[in-house]
């Protein structure tokens, strides 16, 4: 991997040039300048994903630029010491190969002189002897009882991709009933155990340390809640099985390592989806559905791989986005997808990419003089148009977005889909070409109002426009197009981060909280006022202490 300060190349020189050159040219101007904007700048994947990101404020010049700049950065290099097992994540020495995972054609790829695959395909093959015991009712509970619900116990990357996924793939579903739990606040398994029969629930330990706290936390709670019910502690084999990484603490924890669905530490919990964590997902929907995704995923790494940047649809929405944060000043990317399967897809990637690329220090350790990853957010259209869309349409700060949308749905219902849809071009053809004065005027005209009794009205309705957004339209969320889908976005995260000049793979910035948890937690359970902290820290714990 290349290590230089991106602002120190050229391209980036001749970026901020190039923004001043198109300071007065507006989105607008571009289209109407341009017949073909939309075929110049759009790319399909597979005839199942289409990217239009020609409503963002780009000319070839400006992706020449990036371009130029991908270069300058060592991209194509960084992409294969990726994909061949190079230890990129240099802070922790580790590899980085959630694509192994999914690499179907099992080519070998090796990490200290070892091929993974083997292992991979090991683990792959338990969880399908799993899933076909647990989904054929094979597998019983300690009296006797098939699984009806299944309990995924985990957090952070450990929980949000596959819940994540079991949501967005629900038209794949089976009778098993899935629950996920995350929040170590006892109200959130107490709230699902509730409703449910220790007879007939499967617990799933998912963490890759196996020492989280609040993942620890409630696998101790649900071990407690099956053994008062159950008593014989050999009950635990026949409800708890462990994703992980950690066989030590897997055994210490009581479950049986026969029951442990291993991965390597070369899996980022972020990106762990595609590996034994994926379980969940697997019972949800079958393992073939579970192998579909993996081949999705395994395509768009192809595409990624192999794909000239002119065409490489991660690698340009990387660029278009690094563009409208480094360069247009924008500090943010909202997520909107308009499909309610999709509803945590952007939580998702709220981890995915602000836990990759929330870094302040450079790869030689030096502060970094310009901005890395943005904040990430976003909420389903059209729920989101009648709570947040108003500042993005007319507010102080520039909002980039993603519109995702399904060109068929699967719940055909009357015309819900087509109003949705309707919604989903609507807001991008407003975000970019707004409405003038001239406009907001004519229709109040068209409207029988005098100009002058509307005068002071006019302001408010004007929108400027000249927001960037991209489309990504998919033909259905099918397993294969979700994992292709989920990809992309990685890769787009792989390649600001290689273009950072950062390291994407660590998070050390969880542990500082983490650590001081743990110090307060004693003193929590201690009598008496506390006094070693800041007079904030110590009065808030205080009160705490006299009011529980
Ligand atoms: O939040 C920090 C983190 O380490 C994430 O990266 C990870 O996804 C999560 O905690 C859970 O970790 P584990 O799978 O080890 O329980």
């Amino acid at each position: 991997m290349k290590n230089i300060n991106p602002t120190k190349t050229q391209a980036w020189q001749a970026l901020l040039q190039h923004k001043a050159e198109l300071a007065d040219i507006s989105i607008q101007q571009l289209f109407t300048e341009s017949a073909d904007r939309f075929t110049n700048y759009s790319l399909t994947f597979n005839d199942e994903i289409l990217v239009d990101y020609s409503k963002n404020r780009i000319t070839a010049k400006t992706m020449k630029l990036l371009h130029q700049l991908a270069a300058e950065s060592g991209l194509s290099q960084a992409i294969e010491a990726m994909f061949t097992g190079e230890k990129i994540n240099r802070t922790e020495n580790r590899a980085v190969l959630h694509t192994a995972l999914r690499n179907r054609t099992n080519k070998p790829i090796y990490v200290d002189g070892k091929d993974v695959m083997s292992q991979v395909n090991t683990v792959l093959a338990k969880m399908k002897s799993f899933c076909e015991q647990v989904i054929s009712g094979e597998w019983k509970g300690y009296t006797g009882k098939i699984i009806t619900d299944v309990v995924n116990i985990g957090i952070g990357g450990s929980d949000l991709g596959p819940y994540m996924v079991t949501e967005a793939l629900r038209p794949y579903k089976n009778h098993l009933n899935m629950h996920f739990v995350s929040n170590v606040d006892g109200t959130h398994i107490a709230e699902t155990l509730k409703k449910l029969n220790p007879e007939t629930t499967l617990v799933l330990v998912a963490s890759k340390t196996f020492t989280t706290q609040e993942t620890m936390t409630n696998a101790h709670s649900a071990r407690d809640w099956l053994l008062k019910s159950a008593v014989e502690e050999s009950a635990v084999a026949k409800h708890f099985v462990a994703l992980s990484t950690n066989a030590t603490e897997v055994a210490k924890f009581g479950i049986d390592t026969k029951n442990m669905f291993e991965f390597w530490d070369w899996v980022g919990g972020r990106y762990s989806l595609w590996s034994a964590i994926g379980l969940s997902i697997a019972l949800s929907i079958g393992f073939e559905n579970f192998e579909q995704l993996l081949s999705g995923a395994f395509a768009m790494d192809n595409h990624f791989r192999h794909t000239s940047i002119e065409q490489n649809i991660p690698t340009t929405l990387a660029l278009i986005g690094l563009w409208n944060t480094s360069f247009l000043d924008a500090q943010t990317e909202a997520i909107l997808p308009y499909d309610q399967y999709l509803h945590r897809f952007a939580a998702y990637f709220q981890q995915g990419n602000m836990e990759s690329n929330g870094k302040y220090v450079d790869r030689n350790g030096e502060i970094v003089n310009y901005q890395t990853g943005p904040i990430i957010w976003g909420e389903p259209g059209t729920n989101g148009q009648h709570a947040f869309y108003q500042l993005i349409h007319q507010g102080t700060t520039l909002i980039p977005c993603d519109f995702i949308a399904t060109a068929q749905t699967h719940n055909p219902l009357g015309d819900h889909h087509n109003k949705l849809l309707s919604n989903f071009f609507a807001q991008t053809e407003a975000l970019a070409f707004g409405k003038t004065k001239a406009e907001v005027e004519a229709e109040f005209i068209e409207a029988g109002k005098n100009l002058d009794d509307v005068k002071n009205i006019v302001p408010f309705k004007v929108f400027t426009g000249n927001k960037p957004t991209n489309s990504i339209l998919l033909r259905k969320i099918t397993p294969f197009s979700l994992g292709a889908l989920i990809a992309m976005y990685e890769h787009k995260i792989f390649v600001q981060g290689v273009i950072f000049n950062i390291f994407s793979f660590d998070q050390w910035g969880v542990e500082l909280g983490k650590q001081l948890a743990n110090r307060i937690l004693p003193e929590l359970a201690s009598e008496g006022n506390v006094t070693t902290h800041d007079s904030s820290t110590n009065g808030l714990i205080n009160c705490f202490k006299q009011w529980r």
